[in-house]
């Protein structure tokens, strides 16, 4: 195909991927099937890949990410960013409406109120041109924000392109959410990488717009809703002409919108979600109310913070009561173990609640919980429900203190704490049945040894079956010891902890077995750098793997080398240092990883320049306050290692400051004043690439 007839064929597939992916995310009426639709996809990547110069900046491709380095720089609002103000009472409502009738000249039976659903997200702010997205903007704090085009992108649900009869310039606001079922997913994904979990659906969606990699952010499947156009000499006379002109531009509005003309009315729409929220598949955190007429906005005006034309009614955190039947004490795959409440079961947010974490064991004395106690639960805003407090004067005067165990509920072994460390482990790594079972899923995993068709309910039934006891074993299975093994398991979806269990029948068909031995033959080709990644050692993220294969080589180098030689591998401190001694002196773990060998795993490879990730190339960066995986000398080594220059005190220079606890209030004063960005120290893990360190250390990782 010569460059003409490839410029013709990329605009053509474009529009007609656009136009799929409106069917299937606006209207949600697919007219095609996804292998089609991916065949398509495909046609364009590969043509955008052999002619880089032809590809659009609005190309359906940049859904799916590809900048790894995205920049946020601080971009200053056309119009400023208010907020609402907020009720919280259906009198505040009331005096609202009220008012505002009183302030306008028209007969109170002229003024119109349009009812939204109010998101709980991040908001964001679209510019167009001509039709095209040319920048998406967080709102920072009003008047400047950082600029996050590139992740936007990402979102199917905004129009790179517009259809129809669009004005030139104008501006959308919409929210930026995460949808339950992408919640849910990325906890898990999380959860399994050792990850501190989200807490709600916004902190998700902020987090995932703020990623260095847009391809994660594309993974992360956000979601958008628009709610507000904004331009100079706007073409509509109201607010609700002019959502309905811009759904037919391409832009996703919520069908969930009202005119109302009366208290009654707009009662109805407060108490009619107040219910039904729950049954949405995202989160709102209360309902909108905006005058419709913009000749009326413009005679009401607005305040410093918020528009006189617009209120916002927030929905109250519900809270239960109910019994704590039992408290169970969960082995995770490091072995920490988690307390959980068993609930006698209560309807909260829509749900049956049966479960709530008790995170450990300082959380249960901080309650004082007893055992058959009344305790208090919220849902407000987060899907995880939480304890909040117990009701002491329904406490039975016999009743005994929950006591935190002492041996491994699971193997019976001690457990240890280490200094500092609210979290109880079970030390028995290696003959603990959910941490053999963890490091095998671990093993498997996608960016690990990428071992497909074998999840985590397959790796439960092999080791029922006593067919694996560690990773090696996996290399010793055949078609004859899989084929027609089968088992009925209960999934608990222990994101919600509400029980919303599905039982599910694992079998091993043929199909299945073959894609099973077909990957692990396959993972033979898996590289060292993975291979060593897989195996495991604590605190030994993808990152850590990988400059410590760059720099050693080889296993036997690293399984000679002593805790000082270790220490001089840029990125790897003392107890990193001590992990990988402690793992590789072990004689179990070296006849595995002897066994592995046997089979033909990579165990070598070249040696590279140990600073090949320079993520942090260029940037200025302060470190400030106490963090949980590193020391401060080694968060800052992990800096220069990976290009970044360290400074004492923020300047406009700084690029982003690393914020640990106990972050001084002058520094975080003085950094929000220059709108420079703080990340904390998860924000900074993922930055650099390390999505690995364990959600509980047992003490620095630098
Ligand atoms: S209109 C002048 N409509 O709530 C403010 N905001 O506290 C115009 N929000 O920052 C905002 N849903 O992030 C509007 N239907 C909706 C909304 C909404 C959520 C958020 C938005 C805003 C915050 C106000």
């Amino acid at each position: 195909m010569n460059e003409t007839e490839a410029r013709e064929r990329i605009a053509e597939l474009s529009v007609i991927i656009d136009n799929h992916n409106y069917n299937y995310y606006i209207l949600s009426q697919p007219t095609i099937s996804d292998y089609d639709f991916d065949m398509l996809m495909n046609e364009l990547i590969k043509l955008e890949k052999k002619f880089p110069d032809l590809a659009l900046p609005t190309s359906p491709t940049k859904r799916v990410g590809g900048d790894i380095t995205n920049e946020f720089p601080t971009v200053k609002h056309r119009y400023p960013m208010l907020s609402l103000a907020n009720s919280y009472n259906r009198d505040e409502i009331i005096d609202f409406i009220n008012r505002t009738k009183k302030q306008l000249d028209d007969e109170s039976s002229q003024v119109e109120f349009v009812c939204e659903l109010k998101f709980d997200g991040v908001s964001i702010s679209l510019t167009y041109e001509h039709g095209v997205l040319v920048r998406a903007v967080t709102r920072g704090d009003g008047a400047q924000g950082d600029e996050v085009t590139n992740n936007v992108k990402t979102i199917r649900t905004i129009p790179l392109k517009l259809k129809g009869d669009y004005p030139d310039f104008f501006e959308m606001r919409g929210e930026v959410i995460m949808p339950h079922d992408s919640f849910k997913r990325i906890n898990a994904e999380r959860d399994d990488l050792g990850l501190q979990v989200f807490a709600n659906c916004r902190n998700a969606a902020s987090g995932s717009l703020k990623l260095f990699d847009s391809k994660e952010t594309a993974n992360r499947r956000l979601d958008n809703f628009c709610y507000y156009m904004m331009m100079d000499d706007i073409p509509y006379s109201s607010h609700y002409e002019s959502l309905m002109a811009a759904k037919d531009w391409g832009f996703n509005i919520s069908p969930h919108i009202k005119v109302c003309r009366t208290i009654g009315e707009i009662e109805d729409f407060i108490n009619f979600w107040d219910v039904k929220r729950h049954e949405l598949p995202f989160d709102i955190d209360g309902i909108v109310i905006k005058v419709n007429s913009f000749a009326q906005r413009e005679q009401l005006g607005l305040t410093s913070k918020s528009p006189r034309w617009a209120i916002a009614y927030k929905f109250k955190a519900e809270e239960v009561k109910t019994r704590l039947l039992s408290v169970d004490f969960q082995v995770g795959r490091h072995g920490t173990i988690t307390p959980v409440a068993n609930l006698d079961p209560v309807q909260l947010g829509g749900t049956t609640v049966r479960r709530a974490t008790l995170n450990n064991a300082d959380f249960i004395k901080q309650l004082d919980l007893h055992n058959d106690d009344t305790v208090i639960v919220v849902k407000g805003g987060e899907i995880i429900p939480k304890i909040i407090g117990v009701d002491t004067d329904r406490r039975k005067a016999d009743s005994d203190e929950i006591q935190f165990i002492r041996r491994c509920p699971q193997c019976g072994t001690e457990l240890v704490q280490n200094e500092g460390e609210a979290a109880w482990y079970c030390p028995n790594s290696l003959g603990c049945p959910p941490q053999i079972k963890g490091r095998i899923e671990h093993f498997i995993g996608r960016k690990a040894m990428n071992i497909e068709s074998l999840g985590e309910g397959k790796v439960e039934v092999l080791f029922d079956n006593h067919l694996i006891n560690n990773y090696a074993d996996l290399y010793d299975l055949t078609y004859d010891k899989l084929y027609g093994l089968e088992k009925v398991v209960t999934v608990e979806d222990e994101y919600s902890l509400m029980n919303e269990s599905v039982t599910k029948k694992i079998s091993f068909k043929e199909k299945t077995v073959n894609n099973i031995l077909n990957s692990l033959m396959k993972s033979r080709e898996v590289p060292f750098t993975k291979v060593l990644f897989a195996l495991g050692i604590r605190e030994v993220g993808e990152v850590t793997a990988k400059i410590i294969a760059n720099t050693m080589g080889d296993i036997d180098t690293i399984m000679k080398a002593t805790v000082e030689e270790l220490q001089e591998i840029n990125t790897v401190g003392e107890t990193i240092a001590h992990n990988i001694r402690e793992f590789f002196d072990d004689e179990r773990n070296i006849s595995i990883i002897n066994r592995l060998r046997e089979f033909g795993l990579q165990f070598k490879q070249e040696k590279k320049a140990a600073t090949e990730n320079q993520v942090l190339s260029g940037k200025t960066i302060v470190v400030s306050g106490v963090f949980a995986n590193f020391s401060r000398d080694g968060i800052k080594q992990v800096i220069e290692d990976l290009g970044g220059k360290n400074v004492s005190s923020i300047s406009a220079k700084t690029d982003f400051v690393v914020a640990g606890d106990k972050m001084g209030p002058e520094k975080r004063k003085k950094a929000e004043t220059l709108g420079i960005r703080i990340l904390n120290e998860t924000e900074f893990m993922e930055m650099i690439g390390m999505t690995t360190a364990p959600k509980l250390t047992t003490g620095t990782l630098f």
